[in-house]
């Protein structure tokens, strides 16, 4: 079921949205469903495809959708990113434009809505800054070709990445072509914005601050990981075994959605990690970290007990063996502390899924598949997304995990589908 203000539309259609708009309300309870991808690249997140506007020439642009941030942006025309500096805040030597089917400008959107409002993002320690001058609401589609109209984005218009490079600046290093935050809303003093969760309660496009990320089972071949994300409803078709309640620990002044840390078991051993942290689960990650320090004990016995299936790479988890010989079987698990007495909840994530592309060079290389898989901190990443379903009801601060991957389809069976109306929100133990 679809609200009046997403309609599901094809481009040749969008132009009649000025007039779905005016139309009231509908009385029924409203959702957003689109899909998510982890694309197979040793450097990829938690995706989206996007098209911005109503121009008729806008190009698909793949946004990362991360749960570690709160904001919303994408390029506008003629963006520069600037690196080759190590100094916090120095452009440094090189530049590049970014290239014009990655952009988005409003001129052209005969949909737009400009706002002269500036923004400043920072990610990963200062090693990513991005600015612009201007936001614009427009109509935001989906590859599956849902829309929703009137949607929020930052536009930007430069960006300092904090690497080095050698007098040629080449190659040009890789860069982010948008991201959409989705890490809960606090409040306008907080939350730059634009916010795009948060614009969607706001316009009762979703009655609720909910949203549930899951993974499909994952195809035989090493590929693309395919998923969605849901606001605003549940689809429990998604998921086996119980949903359960988790405590989100996240410290005043932190961004996201912190868990403690679980026990890690593999190859029938389970293991307490040895550092004293907390675990951001930030789909924006590209790998997963766990909280071994590099070197420790506890570590080299989480590596002895694989029986010689896994292997340190300076910090980087391998498989000794190629990526395609990863057995289908073999899971990574991770157990979780129930919020609520006596539950806890195990997700497997199968370890093929940590096999994205990333490559040794040389003879080091042969044979050996090195995992978006490191230790140190404690990060969930893309990796764990795709394993777990995870489930937030910033409304009510619920933060739930259930066994994910195992769903055929990435669209909302309707049959298990449950749209929540206002103060409703899901069931968990
Ligand atoms: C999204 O874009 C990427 C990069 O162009 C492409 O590989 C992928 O197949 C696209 N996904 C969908 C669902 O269109
Ligand atoms: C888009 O529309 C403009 C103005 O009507 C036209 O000049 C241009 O050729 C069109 N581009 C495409 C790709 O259709
Ligand atoms: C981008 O740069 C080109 C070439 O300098 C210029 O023609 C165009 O107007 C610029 N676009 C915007 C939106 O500033
Ligand atoms: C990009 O680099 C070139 C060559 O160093 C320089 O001439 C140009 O001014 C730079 N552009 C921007 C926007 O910084
Ligand atoms: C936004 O800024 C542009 C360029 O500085 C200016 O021409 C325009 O009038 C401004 N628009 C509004 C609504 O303030
Ligand atoms: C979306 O719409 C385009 C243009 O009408 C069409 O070519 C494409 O097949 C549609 N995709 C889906 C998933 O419906
Ligand atoms: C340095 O410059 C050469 C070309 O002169 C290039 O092939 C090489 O990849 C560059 N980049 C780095 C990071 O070494
Ligand atoms: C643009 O979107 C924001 C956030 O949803 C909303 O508050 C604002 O009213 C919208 N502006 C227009 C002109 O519709
Ligand atoms: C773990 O870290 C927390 C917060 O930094 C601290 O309060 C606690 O005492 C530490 N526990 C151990 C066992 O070191
Ligand atoms: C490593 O594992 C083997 C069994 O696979 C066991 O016999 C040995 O004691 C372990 N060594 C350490 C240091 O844990
Ligand atoms: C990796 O596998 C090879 C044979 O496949 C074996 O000889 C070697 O001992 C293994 N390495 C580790 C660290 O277990
Ligand atoms: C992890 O294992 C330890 C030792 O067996 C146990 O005390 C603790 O409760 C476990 N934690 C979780 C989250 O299951």
């Amino acid at each position: 079921m679809l609200s009046s203000t997403i309609i599901r539309t094809t481009l040749a259609t969008i132009f009649s949205l000025s007039c779905a708009l005016s139309i009231p309300r509908s009385q029924d309870a409203p959702y957003v469903q689109f899909p998510i991808e982890f694309l197979y690249g040793a450097d990829s997140r938690v995706t989206t495809n996007i098209t911005f506007g109503t121009s008729n020439d806008t190009h698909p642009i793949t946004v990362v959708m991360d749960t570690g941030s709160a904001n919303a942006w994408i390029w506008q025309q003629n963006a520069t990113v600037h690196w080759g500096s190590p100094y916090l805040f120095d452009p440094g030597p090189c530049n590049m434009t970014v290239p014009t089917a990655l952009t988005y400008n409003p001129l052209l959107s005969p949909t737009s809505h400009v706002q002269n409002t500036s923004s400043e993002y920072i990610y990963a320690g200062y090693s990513k800054i991005v600015q612009g001058n201007i936001y614009s609401n427009d109509t935001l589609t989906f590859s599956t070709n849902t829309s929703i109209p009137n949607t929020r984005l930052a536009l930007e218009s430069s960006a300092i990445l904090r690497i080095q490079s050698n007098v040629t600046c080449i190659p040009p290093p890789p860069y982010d072509k948008g991201i959409i935050g989705l890490s809960p809303y606090i409040n306008s003093k907080m939350t730059q914005g634009p916010s795009f969760r948060q614009n969607l309660f706001s316009s009762s496009a979703i009655n609720t601050q909910t949203m549930i990320t899951y993974f499909s089972a994952p195809p035989s071949t090493l590929t693309t990981l395919s998923g969605g994300l849901l606001l605003g409803a549940i689809d429990t078709s998604k998921f086996t075994g119980p949903l359960v309640r988790i405590l989100n620990v996240a410290e005043t002044g932190e961004i996201g959605y912190y868990t403690e840390k679980p026990n890690i078991t593999f190859n029938g051993q389970t293991f307490v990690p040895d550092v004293n942290t907390t675990c951001l689960l930030d789909s924006g990650t590209h790998a997963d970290y766990l909280p071994f320090a590099p070197q420790s004990s506890a570590y080299k016995q989480f590596l002895n007990a694989s029986g010689g299936m896994l292997k340190d790479e300076n910090g980087v988890v391998a498989y000794n063996g190629t990526c395609e010989s990863i057995s289908h079987d073999l899971n990574i698990s991770y157990v979780f502390a129930g919020a609520n007495e006596g539950k806890s909840v195990k997700i497997d994530v199968p370890l093929r899924n940590y096999a994205r592309g990333a490559s040794l060079d040389g003879v080091a290389g042969e044979g050996i598949c090195l995992l978006n898989l490191e230790v140190g901190g404690c990060t969930f990443g893309a990796p764990f997304y795709s394993g777990a379903v995870v489930a937030v009801d910033d409304g009510s601060g619920v933060l739930a995990l259930a066994q994910g991957g195992v769903s055929r389809g990435v669209g909302v069976d309707t049959a298990s589908l449950r749209i929540f109306g206002k103060g409703e929100t899901f069931d968990y133990v």
